[in-house]
């Protein structure tokens, strides 16, 4: 099962250009997670916990983002049909970065497509893409994967 490094695991790209919260220099790295059964209801629980977190971070800036990102997130978690549980996290490894992880039992690839005008499937992770710039990957567990996706922690008035 998830061990608790592996929220640190895709620390090495955690590298953003954006402007830290003013006041925020020293602030510690702030981790939750928690971990949820392979159930449609879990989305709105991944939801709920990622918006109540950054809430208590004083990040409101950031919950529209990063509901939608955990939702697709979640979702994918949920149709890989895994037995066990997925993990749902947040974290800001740095003052600038928000970061939500949602890991899964499946060593499938996660894969962006091209959806086209007409398809009503393929525009989750595009979504994702779009709403952390690029700035998303997968770390491969010997059991698993954990999708990481970061948010700038910008300051409400830069966004
Ligand atoms: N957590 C995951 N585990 C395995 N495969 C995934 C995962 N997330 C996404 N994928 C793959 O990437 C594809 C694209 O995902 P997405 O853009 O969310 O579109 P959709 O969920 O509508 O198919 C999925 O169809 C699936 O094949
Ligand atoms: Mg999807």
């Amino acid at each position: 099962m998830f061990e608790a490094n592996v929220l640190e695991a895709p620390m090495q790209n955690a590298s953003m250009e954006s402007r830290a919260i003013p006041g925020t220099d020293s602030m510690p790295v702030s981790t939750a997670a928690e971990l949820l059964p392979y159930l449609p209801e879990s989305v709105g629980a991944a939801r709920r916990f990622v918006r109540a977190k950054l809430q208590e971070w004083d990040l409101d800036n950031l919950v529209d983002d990063a509901v939608v990102i955990v939702s697709e997130l979640a979702t994918n978690s949920f149709k890989t049909g895994c037995q066990t549980r997925m993990l749902v996290g947040v974290r800001c490894p740095t003052d600038r970065i928000v970061r939500i992880l949602v890991g899964d039992g499946s060593r499938s690839m996660p894969v962006m497509v091209q959806a086209g005008p007409d398809a009503t499937t393929g525009r989750g992770l595009a979504m994702v893409h779009r709403l952390t710039h690029d700035r998303w990957g997968v770390t491969f567990l010997p059991f698993g994967k954990v999708i990481h996706a970061d948010l700038a922690a910008l300051a409400p008035t830069s966004r």
